[in-house]
């Protein structure tokens, strides 16, 4: 069921700080930050070989990720995001076997403009879940 490693994301308060410390020390190739309204974040990607990073800079008052960088001041990795073949057999299969989807349960449009959905972190050792319909 679990395909490539797609993104890790990290929470950061600052993401022109960040995309430039990753463009400029790093020397990555950066995208041009990117506001995802519906997620509440706004988003730069950092492409690499193997994978992306996502950095995430909260969006709006109700960002989901404001409390995280509250407890995390200086930003942090925030989740991991595997690519699955078929999002709603994969949400089904996990249910079923007790984990809990974030939210509505239903998928929704993620960043690269494909269906994702969060699993609870308390359900994967700590570490919160995306899973995107490759
Ligand atoms: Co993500």
């Amino acid at each position: 069921m679990l395909g490539r490693l797609n993104h890790v994301a990290i929470a950061v308060p600052d993401i022109e700080a960040a995309a430039r410390t990753y463009r400029d020390s790093l020397g990555a190739t950066v995208t041009a930050p990117v506001d995802v309204p519906e997620h509440g974040v706004k988003v730069v990607f950092v492409e690499l070989a193997n994978t992306k990073i996502e950095l995430l800079e909260p969006l709006g008052d109700a960002s989901p990720i404001q409390g995280f960088l509250d407890k995390n001041t200086g930003g942090g990795m925030h989740h991991l995001c595997y690519e699955v073949d078929d999002i709603i057999a994969a949400r089904d299969r996990l249910t079923a076997e007790g984990a809990r989807v974030l939210g509505s349960g239903e998928p929704k449009t993620g960043a690269h403009g494909k269906p994702v959905l969060f699993l609870h972190p308390k359900d994967f050792s700590g570490t919160l879940i995306e899973l995107e319909q490759a």
